[in-house]
């Protein structure tokens, strides 16, 4: 039947259509990765912090605590350590398990101890225990195996907020209380930083405050390297080029326009791969990256905005619209030299009848559009020859953009606009 022959067609050209992906799944967030690179120190402060488990089992109660602010591989490290210590471990005869808590869903005390129980597969009755019970039966069915738990709290600071002081001394102190117990519960706690331990007492936040390991935002080396492992294993081979990474290392890293939250460069990475896809583009380009970054960057919008609002004047648009157009014209360079960008302007100004402006005054332009956030400006490293600025403009795709500059220079001229 043509209807039917019709949706097939359909589903098979969709299922048959190239992708630059070889492993899209592998830049979702709950994907662990191997190798977590610039984060080897970590990783052995943890080994040295946990190596009591294998030399000495029992002994301790052994406890971590990471600090780091959003997207730095907090949970990634916890995670990564967690198992490959388990194996370790168990090489040596060991048996340590892995549980996963997140805080964010369970706040309380009951809900976390049951939660290690179910991760832990021992059974419980419906109802009737109370915390201290249920971390009794984890604890003697610990003791039957001969194992020991590696239990990450993550988003700790949910779990202080909600159940405050007690229920964190339950925690960690909770073996003072059974001085013959072989300790066998063992915690990685995650935290985005120590405010929250403010809001416990003072003998529980210095218990707490022990074994602290703090990341920090990753600079633009860093996440370069971490973009180029990533894309490795989940880009087809020449689909990413090298100037594709660097310049989302650029506008994510802490000494670059970001915060250094690798979870945000990945997610523009995956983007601009979606729009490379959706464009059958068979490669990603520089435009994919501005339109992904648009897409997760709150201030985008904001912009688009200040130039609908009219918060430009006739020349800074003229500017940008040449900025704009010195963009789209290359396609492998995220940046525009000053002198390409003050030809074109002078271009631009002749298109639409304007006299143009001088180079001091066009540089004033620049350095306005650039606090307003609409652009980015830096001076040209070494390797350049003569020294620079380069403009950047990560904020919208250019495409869009330019159909709205354009708008408002119309808008601006039509009605006589100072
Ligand atoms: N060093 C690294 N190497 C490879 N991938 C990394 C590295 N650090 C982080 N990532 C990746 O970045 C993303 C964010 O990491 P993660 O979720 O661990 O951050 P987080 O600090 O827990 O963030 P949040 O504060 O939001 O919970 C994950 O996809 C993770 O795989
Ligand atoms: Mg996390």
């Amino acid at each position: 039947m043509p209807g039917e022959s019709r949706t097939w067609d359909i589903i098979e050209s969709v299922i048959s259509r190239p992708s630059v992906f070889k492993s899209r799944q592998s830049l979702e967030p709950d994907y662990l990765p191997d190798r977590l690179p610039h984060r080897e120190k970590e990783l052995e402060q943890l080994a040295m912090y946990f190596r009591g488990l294998v030399t000495e089992p029992g002994a301790v109660s052994l406890r971590a605590l990471i600090v780091g602010p959003i997207g730095v591989g907090k949970t990634t490290l916890a995670r990564r350590f967690a198992y490959d210590f388990a194996a370790s471990a168990q090489k040596r005869g060991i048996k340590v398990k892995v549980v996963d808590i997140n805080c964010h869903a369970a706040r309380t005390l009951y809900a976390v101890v049951t939660s290690m129980a179910s991760q832990l597969g021992i059974p419980l009755p419906r109802r009737g225990y109370s915390p201290r019970e249920v971390f009794e039966t984890v604890h003697d069915e610990l003791e039957q195996q001969d194992a020991h738990a590696i239990v990450i709290l993550d988003e700790f600071d949910y779990f202080i907020e909600t159940s405050g002081s007690d229920a964190v001394y339950f925690l960690i102190r909770v073996y003072d209380e059974y001085p013959h117990y072989k300790r066998r519960i063992h915690y990685i706690l995650i935290m985005r930083d120590l405010s929250h331990v403010n809001m416990v007492n003072q003998a529980t936040a210095g218990y707490l405050m022990k074994n602290i390991i703090t990341l920090r935002g990753y600079t633009v080396a860093q996440l370069y390297d971490i973009l180029s492992y990533r894309a490795e294993l989940a880009f087809n081979p020449g689909t990413v080029g090298d100037e594709v990474l660097k310049y989302i290392a650029e506008l994510t890293g802490i000494d670059g326009q970001g915060e250094g939250n690798a979870r945000q460069a990945l997610q523009i990475l995956a983007l601009a791969g979606d729009f490379a896809d959706k464009e059958g583009a068979g490669r990603v380009t520089i435009e994919h990256v501005r339109k992904a970054h648009a897409l997760v960057n709150p201030h985008a919008i904001r912009i688009q905005d200040l130039i609908t609002e009219g918060a430009l004047t006739l020349h800074q648009l003229l500017l940008l619209l040449a900025i704009i157009r010195v963009l789209k014209s290359k396609e492998t360079e995220p940046y525009a030299r000053m002198g390409e960008v003050e030809q074109e302007y002078r271009a631009v100004c002749e298109e639409f009848g304007e006299r143009p402006r001088g180079h001091t005054q066009v540089y004033e332009y620049i350095r306005d559009l650039k606090v307003k956030g609409v652009i980015d400006a830096k001076p040209s490293g070494k390797g350049m020859r003569g020294r620079t600025t380069l403009i950047g403009l990560s904020a919208a795709p250019l495409d869009i953009l330019e159909e709205k500059v354009v708008e408002a220079i119309k808008r601006l001229k039509a009605g006589g606009y100072p």
